[in-house]
């Protein structure tokens, strides 16, 4: 296990993948005796975020209040995963500032396929008009320019994906390179 905290930020569409990942992720480092925090965007929305709408203005105060969280965590040693679509750049600039060790992983995955998945049902509702200013229909999704990792979850699967990122941990020093190699070794068994 390493006792250095850091956050491992996903961004990208509704339905992309950001949660699924987060969960494997989560476990994985569990299972290695790793301290982790998960702050999923939906579940923040019921408590910490309670009332914030999806303006520009409250997804901004949304980002903050996570990233606020994350860096208390990070600085005593804790893995914080942040899965919320974050759309903005400056507010993940931010965010990014905040927490220090931070590792943004753009989660991507076309519309088409978000749509298609509709986990929620909620692209439905976009189509039927009952949602409005709804992120990569009517309401602005900002790339990321400068991510750690891209992960095309259209193109790849949930444990390759898992696979990159850890191979990412490695490489950028915040996990022993033993980390990998020893879960490959269980899950190989
Ligand atoms: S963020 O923009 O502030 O980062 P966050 O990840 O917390 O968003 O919440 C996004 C989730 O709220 C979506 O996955 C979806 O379930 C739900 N949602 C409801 N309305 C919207 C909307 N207009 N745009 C995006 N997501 C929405």
């Amino acid at each position: 296990m390493s006792d250095k905290g850091f956050t491992i930020w996903f961004t990208g569409l509704s339905g992309a993948g950001k949660s699924t990942l987060a969960e494997v992720v989560e476990q994985r480092l569990k299972a290695n005796g790793q301290r982790v925090e998960v702050l999923d965007g939906d579940v923040v929305r019921t408590h910490l975020s309670k009332g914030l709408g999806f303006s520009r203005e409250d997804r901004d105060t949304n980002i903050k209040r996570i990233a606020f969280v994350c860096s208390l965590l990070t600085r005593n040693g804790v893995v914080c995963i942040s899965a919320a679509i974050s759309p903005y750049r400056e507010a993940r600039a931010w965010a990014r500032q905040e927490i220090g060790n931070f590792v943004e992983v753009y989660v991507k995955c076309s519309i088409d396929v978000c749509r298609q998945r509709d986990v929620k049902g909620l692209y439905k509702l976009v189509d039927e008009g009952k949602i409005k200013n709804f992120t990569g229909v009517d309401d602005p999704y900002e790339e990321p320019e400068q991510p750690e990792l891209v992960i095309e979850t259209d193109k790849e699967t949930v444990q390759k994906s898992v696979d990159r990122i850890f191979s990412k941990l490695v490489e950028l020093g915040y996990l022993e390179p033993e980390f990998v190699s020893e879960h490959e070794k269980v899950a190989a068994k």
